[in-house]
């Protein structure tokens, strides 16, 4: 179960607050390129959870929290969600995360479930949440249909912009982690591809 990764990650994480993030999950827009910079992004000790408002609640960790955003339960994939808020994949949390996820039992479907971990920080007062905006898709591509049906919008997205979207080459060369010769050099390890000939015509613009 995904809490198991704090157990496995123990060392990595050494004494600092850690930050987890699911690899079927597609975060698009918004803010996120400043993700490091962005006060919602910050943690001041115990938890914070991403909450997107989705039509098919059922399928996720379900929200439920008062007027002032205090979260009131997690439920994992409820028949009768308490609203339409699904948690997300990104999850931030102190260093107690993995004191916690030791302290979890197995469940019905035997595993170590991030919504329990979760749990126990709402008992203590310490979960925090935030609604991710109007301006942020979210999805998770757990299943073949929402896989789809992300590569669809960003296919479009793509195609309309003529921009690739996270392509990592470019994001590491315009935040200076990679250089020109690198990018070169990265580029004729692509050759003849269409995702090479992107980065081609970056690099001829730049
Ligand atoms: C997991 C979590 C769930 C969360 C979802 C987000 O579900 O258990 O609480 O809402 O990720 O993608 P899973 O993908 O394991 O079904």
């Amino acid at each position: 179960g995904l809490a198991e990764a704090f157990i496995i990650g123990e060392k990595f994480i050494d004494n600092d607050p850690c930050c987890l993030i699911l690899g079927d999950n597609i975060f698009h827009g918004g803010n996120l390129q400043s993700f490091d910079k962005n006060d919602n992004f910050h943690l001041d000790g115990g938890a914070k959870i991403f909450a997107h408002s989705v039509s098919d609640p059922n399928r996720y960790g379900v929200i439920e929290f008062d007027k002032d955003l205090k979260v009131l339960s997690i439920e994992e994939k409820p028949r009768f969600p308490k609203s339409s808020y699904a948690v997300t994949g990104l999850y931030l949390y102190d260093n107690n995360v993995v004191n916690y996820a030791k302290s979890l039992k197995p469940s019905m479907r035997n595993e170590l479930e991030i919504t329990d971990l979760n749990n126990i920080y709402i008992q203590n007062n310490t979960m925090e949440v935030n609604i991710l905006g109007e301006d942020i898709q979210w999805f998770d591509t757990g299943t073949h249909d929402s896989l789809l049906e992300a590569s669809s919008f960003i296919k479009a997205i793509q195609k309309r912009k003529g921009k690739i979207d996270f392509c990592p080459d470019e994001i590491s060369f315009r935040m200076g982690h990679i250089n020109r010769k690198q990018l070169i050099k990265n580029i004729s390890s692509y050759k003849g591809s269409e995702y090479g000939k992107y980065l081609k015509k970056l690099l001829d613009e730049y």
